[in-house]
């Protein structure tokens, strides 16, 4: 039976992951493969530190080149994270002939062109399920079993982190800190949590998806990002009131000629499946001109999960090497890429949650619908709550009706300048 040894690079909270995986699954994995996988060389800057797995005495290493050049590797995982080292590791892997599985979806998302480009040339394997979504099996979906599928929308929650907080804000009540502070403990934050947070750890994975989606590469800088710090306790509450839940979103979509691509927060309505995906588990729904919409829901981050992920990558890679292939479906579900322009927010229209801290006056709600209507803006129901007993205003909250994006900002920006309102004006799009 073929032994494959596998190097891997970064020994953080996947990588252990794999060695326990590795370990504890050994006979399955023998089983369905029909190989075994050893783990030749590990390299980390930091290999004192007891990561909970049993390794082999002369495997760490600190020196990621010896992982690189070891000619017994045939596969590397890389798994530190981030632009640089990452990229010059994985190029430099390619280059010596290795495939390469990867959980890095900021470097896929950056320089995927790139790398993409080196293993199709060199004919190499290269996986990243664990990119995105952790333990939801999604690229192999849309590069596998979507692949005869015309895909017009992909929405998801995507960050554990994001989904986290704002699960236990709507839950337990819980404020932004307190919350955060528990995710980055129980390690599914990242440990700069403002990727997390700010949502560009959703716009990486959301730019991977549309890749392979569309066959189109997406620039990263022209993504609309906004993450999740905004929203406050009372936003949560009044959504709630609506018949609605807030999640962080990574949207795409496509009509044929442009990509609608952002990352924002959302309400959706409390009967939407994905509304009820809460905590650290994420979900993708797909739709497309044969299936309608499909929705997979699964652990997005945590060291099983994303490891189980990293280890199916390698065993694919293995299946197709024991059948003399060094890959059998194109890294970016397509045979070659194809740039699309992608839709400017002023170009988008939705249903809107709009909320304003405003003086406890008369006039002011006929100040604001009256902007409001100038910019061809229909409200549809309305909140005002409490009295302002202590001269900072009280809140005032609209859903409205479908409205273009332009309108709804130069709104905005007119009644901030009103001297009835108290504070900088939010927005949440609605999607349904
Ligand atoms: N920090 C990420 C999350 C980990 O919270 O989802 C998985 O990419």
């Amino acid at each position: 039976m073929k032994n494959v040894k596998i190097g891997l690079i970064g020994f953080g909270t996947i990588g252990a992951g794999v060695v326990k995986i590795l370990a504890e699954n050994a006979d399955v994995i023998r089983q369905r493969l029909g190989a075994t996988l050893e783990v030749g060389k590990i390299a980390d800057l930091d290999i004192t530190t007891d990561r909970g797995v049993q390794v082999p005495k002369g495997v760490l290493t600190t020196d990621a080149d010896a992982v690189l050049d070891d000619p017994e590797i045939e596969i590397i995982i890389e798994l530190i994270g981030g632009y640089e080292p990452a990229r010059s590791f994985v190029l430099k892997a390619l280059q010596n002939g290795k495939h390469v599985v990867t959980a890095n979806k900021a470097l896929l998302a950056k320089h995927g062109e790139e790398i993409f480009s080196a293993a199709d040339e060199k004919g190499l394997g290269i996986g990243f399920e664990a990119a995105v979504g952790g333990a939801i099996p999604i690229i192999r979906s849309i590069r596998e079993a979507f692949s005869a599928n015309r895909i017009c929308t992909i929405e998801g929650i995507v960050n554990g982190t994001a989904n986290y907080i704002l699960s236990k804000m709507s839950d337990e009540n819980c404020d932004f800190q307190t919350a955060l502070q528990e995710a980055q403990e129980k390690g599914f934050a990242e440990a700069d949590p403002t990727f997390d947070i700010e949502g560009i750890d959703s716009a990486h994975k959301i730019a991977i998806l549309t890749r392979l989606a569309y066959g189109a590469p997406t620039n990263l800088d022209e993504i609309t990002v906004q993450g999740i710090t905004n929203i406050t306790p009372e936003d949560i509450e009044c959504a709630r009131e609506f018949g609605y839940r807030i999640k962080l979103l990574a949207i795409s979509k496509f009509d044929g000629n442009s990509i609608d691509v952002r990352v924002h927060p959302a309400m959706i309505r409390m009967d939407h499946p994905m509304a009820n995906v809460n905590g650290v588990l994420n979900a993708i729904r797909v739709c497309d001109d044969l299936m309608e919409e499909n929705i997979l829901i699964g652990h997005g981050a945590g060291a099983l999960p994303t490891g189980a992920a990293v280890v199916g990558d390698v065993m694919e890679i293995v299946r197709n090497s024991l059948i003399g292939k060094g890959t059998r479906v194109p890294a970016q579900s397509f045979q070659k890429t194809t740039p699309i322009s992608l839709k400017s927010m002023d170009e988008i229209e939705a249903e809107y949650f709009l909320r304003f801290r405003v003086k406890d006056v008369p006039g002011v709600l006929a100040k604001i619908s009256g902007i409001l209507g100038n910019h061809s803006i229909s409200i549809e129901s309305m909140i005002q709550r409490g009295r302002d007993d202590n001269g900072k205003g009280v809140p005032l909250v609209m859903m409205i009706h479908r409205s273009a994006e332009k309108n709804v900002q130069d709104a905005l920006i007119e009644i901030d300048r009103l001297d009835v309102v108290c504070e900088k004006s939010n927005l949440i799009r609605v999607e349904n």
